[in-house]
């Protein structure tokens, strides 16, 4: 009773709003079969993210950080976008002024159509030379290990922000600004204890915003939402925007 009341109170927000900026993390992905980051099965020969996405652990040893993400590209590649995905592409085309500000790296949310969008933790299908700095788009499944630039022959890395490393000042400048416009703020699938996102929902908040999470379970951001809905992202996100 409690639950249809929100998601009727939630329904109605979105209803109205002209202006709506939505956060994801693994979690929307999850419906589509890509394992989060903290779940149980998130965790790859024993290592977590922690111990791979960093530019300390590519500089030891890239041979292995690039076998990891061989995996994540050969599982990802098998993937496709699932509703909650696909319902959020159709919002977009819909409201007058709307943001998507993700941190998955799976591209999902272009593949099911989004375009008004920042992937501030970069994408697993883009490389950049540690030499030169070119980024390229590269599909290819398994990457030859080592995967070495066309133009200087330098060493590439995925186009990836890795823990300790800046997110770029025009994703971060766009997801703010998104944030401080907007009337409803949705958080879906993310833990919400990496930052800069984990800071998103009191900053939407602070400028007014309704803010909602749809999440399986409750996370630091619980605490400071309007409405937290428990549920599968894929079930959940199509039943706020019918
Ligand atoms: N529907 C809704 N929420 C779900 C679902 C689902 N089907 N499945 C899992 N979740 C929730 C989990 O309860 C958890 O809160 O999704 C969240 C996933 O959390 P993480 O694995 O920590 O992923 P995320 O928040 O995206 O991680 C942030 O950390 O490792 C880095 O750079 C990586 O972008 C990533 C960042």
């Amino acid at each position: 009773m409690q639950a249809e009341r929100s998601i009727s109170a939630v329904k109605a927000r979105l209803a109205r709003a002209r202006a709506v900026t939505v956060l994801t993390g693994a979690g929307i992905s999850a419906d589509s079969g890509v394992p989060t980051f903290r779940g149980a099965d998130g965790l790859w020969r024993n290592f977590r993210a922690e111990d791979l996405a960093t530019p300390e652990a590519f500089a030891r040893d890239p041979r292995l950080v690039w076998e990891w993400y061989n995996w994540r590209r050969e599982l990802i590649a098998t993937k496709s976008p699932n509703p909650a995905h696909y319902v959020l592409a159709d919002l977009e085309r819909r409201l007058e002024r709307f943001w998507l500000i993700t941190q998955n790296v799976d591209g999902l949310h272009r593949a099911a159509g989004s375009q008004q969008l920042s992937e501030i933790h970069g994408n697993i299908w883009k490389v950049r030379c540690t030499r030169c700095g070119r980024v390229d788009e590269n599909r290819t499944v398994p990457i030859a290990i080592l995967p070495s630039c066309t133009a200087c022959n330098g060493l590439l890395r995925p186009h990836i922000v890795w823990f300790g490393e800046s997110l770029a000042t025009e994703d971060l400048d766009r997801s703010y600004e998104a944030l401080r416009r907007c009337e409803v703020l949705l958080i879906i699938g993310t833990s919400g204890v990496v930052y800069p996102a984990a800071s998103f929902a009191p900053v939407a908040k602070a400028a007014g915003a309704f803010v909602v999470e749809i999440n399986l379970d409750a996370t630091p951001n619980t605490e400071v939402v309007d409405v937290s809905l428990q549920g599968r992202a894929k079930e959940v996100v199509p039943e706020l925007l019918s």
